[in-house]
């Protein structure tokens, strides 16, 4: 199954109650996705995860720290996302990023407790070294395409090309200013197994018609 994940990052048309607006259009696109055998996923602050699940959205957390329940303040505790009903967490976002050896002990602990997780890196150089850590998926997206109008598939192919080569298995996902389904179709051509998209989705006026376009494109 492919994955379309929309991170809503820390957008102020997709915080607070207008989150609530991202998880209707998802769960009402969910059968159109289906039928591309293509899983809607929304990656969201994790203030949001529980009332995100009760509303029977996909979600996954936008970070979470390698650590667990005990004297931890301020860190997100990968259990605690789990139980609230989270389906996975990105890390190491590239607005977000974090040791490797951090990274090598998040994916450990999010394995052991059955919580899928996605390893964000910006190049295949950087794929195989996260491929060790046997993550569920590895998201590669240029940090210089992110919150742009140049796609990953349009400006760098050879970084999918190339990502999908050296992983091994491992479902490669791609992302940064991917807009549209032609941009989508690329990707998928060259092996990508899914897609992350922030922008696209958030800064447009019509979000629905938006990820409709995605989905049509795998
Ligand atoms: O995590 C996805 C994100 O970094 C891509 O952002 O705005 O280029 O779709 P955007």
């Amino acid at each position: 199954m492919f994955k379309l994940l929309i991170n809503l990052k820390a957008y102020r048309e997709a915080s607070a109650g207008e989150v609530l607006k991202f998880a209707n259009i998802v769960n009402e696109l969910s059968k159109e996705a289906e039928k591309k055998d293509v899983q809607l996923i929304l990656c969201v602050n994790s203030l949001d995860l529980r009332n995100l699940v009760n509303m029977k959205a996909n979600v996954y957390a936008q970070h979470i720290d390698a650590c667990d329940y005990g004297a931890n303040t301020g860190f997100l505790v990968p259990d605690l996302v789990k139980s609230a009903g989270a389906l996975g967490s990105l890390i190491n976002h590239s607005e977000h990023r974090i040791d490797f050896d951090l990274v090598e002990k998040t994916v450990d602990i999010s394995k052991k407790i059955g919580l899928e997780i996605c390893v964000c890196v910006k190049d295949d150089g950087e794929v195989k070294k996260v491929l060790e850590f046997k993550p569920d998926f590895i998201a590669v997206e240029p940090s210089e395409l992110i919150g742009g109008d140049i796609s990953i598939s349009t400006a760098r192919p050879e970084l999918i090309s190339n990502s999908v080569e050296v992983s091994r298995g491992v479902p490669i996902l791609v992302g940064a200013g991917v807009k549209n389904a032609q941009d989508v179709k690329k990707a998928v051509e060259l092996g990508a197994k899914g897609i992350l998209v922030a922008s696209g989705v958030v800064k447009v006026k019509d979000p629905k018609t938006a990820i409709l376009d995605l989905i049509s494109g795998f």
